[in-house]
């Protein structure tokens, strides 16, 4: 069994689609491929209630509470490290899905490249917190997700998958991002499954 654990700051709809697939009470542990163990958060997302619904421990830290982006990395590694991710001789899998925050090279360090990132944009257009609305006033015809092995960049990493969506004539970021999104958690929780199977390995 992979054990993964998933960092979130918004609404947490892969969260939800990984939860949905993976932690399913009706499959014991020994027969899970997978199982979301723990849920991180840098904020008191609105996401978090997938993980209470689904009796995942879930932790809040937030950048805020220390003096630079290292020293908080250092805390959320430490907190990932109390729920098994890179502590033992099986390989975990932490996976930042909607985490608005870069993630610092320390953190990066302990944990890529089993660090993986869903960002909805085609890597390596349009990187960064705003890859719909740059895809949009780019006038792209197209667009669509990327999920990736985190680096020291920002949405630089290896990537392991990506699907493509085309952009309608006159819709609003809104509306693409949720057409992105529906797109997204399959290939997502497809590419978690994938990894923990064995069928796609990820670069050292
Ligand atoms: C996703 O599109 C992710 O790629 C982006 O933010 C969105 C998060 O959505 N970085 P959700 O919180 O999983 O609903």
């Amino acid at each position: 069994m992979l054990k993964v654990a998933v960092l979130i700051s918004g609404s947490g709809s892969n969260l939800k689609a990984l939860l949905d697939e993976f932690n399913d009470p009706a499959v014991a542990d020994t027969d899970a491929l997978v199982r979301i163990v723990a849920v991180g958060s840098d904020t008191d997302a609105p996401g978090l209630v997938h993980a209470e619904a689904a009796g995942v421990p879930a932790f809040v830290v937030r950048p805020g509470d220390y003096d630079d982006r290292e020293e908080w990395g250092q805390v959320l590694a430490a907190a990932l490290q109390e729920h098994g991710m890179n502590t033992g001789p099986e390989p975990t899998l932490v996976v930042s899905a909607g985490l608005m925050r870069i993630l610092p090279p320390g953190f990066v360090r302990e944990f890529s490249p089993r660090l993986i990132n869903t960002h909805p944009a085609l890597l390596p257009l349009f990187p960064g917190a705003h890859a719909v609305r740059d895809a949009l006033a780019a006038g792209a015809v197209e667009t669509g997700v990327t999920v990736h092995v985190i680096d020291e960049g920002v949405d630089t990493g290896p990537v392991l998958r990506q699907a493509r969506v085309e952009i309608l004539p006159g819709e609003s970021e809104d509306e693409l991002h949720e057409r992105i999104k529906q797109i997204e958690r399959p290939l997502l929780v497809d590419t978690v499954r994938a990894i923990a199977a064995g069928e796609l390995t990820l670069p050292e």
